[in-house]
């Protein structure tokens, strides 16, 4: 949805499955990436964009138990199709579903999209057990921030997780707001649990906002690339945080709409969308050095996904 569909056609050929993490330990970042691998959306890295580099803090690999021989990068390994899926975790009739993301009860007629799932290489993930994630999360905080692919995952997560929960008036929304779509945050608390599962709207990550004064006259909205968003002071302190971003970082959601980038300050007329995607990337991963407890938060970050948006209806994915 967030996806013009020139931008779509343009990005199909530099895929590969990548789901990337940059912390360590374990307790529920393990049922936190079944989720994620476990749901319909794909992550996918563009292979250019080489984010190992960006953050080179050994992913996964240090989260298993220290008597396991081999230690297993979650991240690293491929889709495969799985003829016993879907795994009905959860069905349209959920309550916690916006109506824009119900794809059947929009007419989506094909099924197989639902029959992948995530094969890391070397090793199995443990199957996704909502009971066992809600005991494991009391008193916690997750926390999804950015598109709405991220979206997509924090009421997918959520719908998840209530199948273990009988009372459905036991989760609410913190504030009454209502699941539609809408441009700031929502919080859902789990009540018998002590815990809440949180989304912030934010497709870029960093601010957008009001340029400098005195910039050139095409410039009507800038990027901060050196600035994270406001709502990251709420970030933190989340045991688990799940950003998503990538499908905005284009010309047509930038430059082309007089959306350019600042940094230092300063507009930057010349930094191309990728360039300042990157430099975003760093000020997110210093942000993460700096203000979170690496015994505490488990950091995951997702970019694009293969498939989000589709010209010629609005069925979802
Ligand atoms: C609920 O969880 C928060 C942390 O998210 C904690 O500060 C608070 O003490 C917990 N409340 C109860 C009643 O356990
Ligand atoms: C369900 O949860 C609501 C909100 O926490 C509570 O007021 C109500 O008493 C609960 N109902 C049952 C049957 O436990
Ligand atoms: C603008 O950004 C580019 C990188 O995209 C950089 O090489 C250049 O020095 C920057 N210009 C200014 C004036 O900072």
């Amino acid at each position: 949805m967030d996806l013009p569909p020139s931008y779509q056609s343009s990005l199909k050929n530099h895929f590969l499955s990548l789901p990337l993490i940059f912390k360590k330990k374990l307790k529920q970042a393990l049922s936190i990436l079944a989720l994620l691998v476990s749901s319909a959306v794909v992550f996918v890295i563009i292979t250019y964009f080489q984010p190992r580099s960006l953050f080179p803090l050994g992913f996964l690999s240090q989260i298993l138990p220290s008597n396991q021989e081999k230690s297993c990068d979650y991240s690293y390994g491929r889709w495969v199709r799985d003829e016993s899926y879907p795994l009905r975790s959860y069905n349209e009739n959920c309550p916690f579903l916006d109506p824009g993301f119900r794809c059947r009860q929009n007419g989506r007629k094909d099924g197989d999209y639902l029959k992948w799932r995530w094969q890391p290489h070397g090793c199995d993930l443990p199957r996704f057990n909502a009971r066992d994630l809600l005991e494991r999360s009391r008193n916690g905080r997750i926390v999804f921030a950015g598109d709405s692919i991220g979206r997509n995952q924090w009421e997918s997560l959520i719908c998840m997780l209530a199948e273990a929960v009988s009372n459905r008036s036991a989760i609410y929304e913190e504030n009454g707001q209502p699941i539609t779509k809408h441009r700031g945050f929502l919080s859902m608390r789990f009540h018998e649990y002590n815990l809440t599962v949180e989304y912030y709207r934010a497709p870029f990550l960093v601010i957008f906002g009001r340029p400098p004064k005195n910039s050139p006259h095409q410039v009507r909205t800038t990027i901060k690339v050196d600035q994270l968003h406001w709502f990251s002071d709420k970030w933190m302190a989340a045991d688990v945080l799940i950003f998503n971003a990538g499908h905005w970082w284009n010309n047509d959601k930038t430059i082309n709409m007089g959306v350019f980038f600042e940094e230092g300050g300063k507009v930057n007329m010349t930094m191309d969308v990728l360039e300042a995607f990157r430099r975003s990337l760093q000020t997110l991963r210093s942000w993460v050095l700096n203000n979170l407890d690496p015994e505490r938060s488990h950091t995951f970050f997702r970019s694009y996904s293969p498939v989000h948006y589709r010209q010629v209806s609005h069925v979802c994915q």
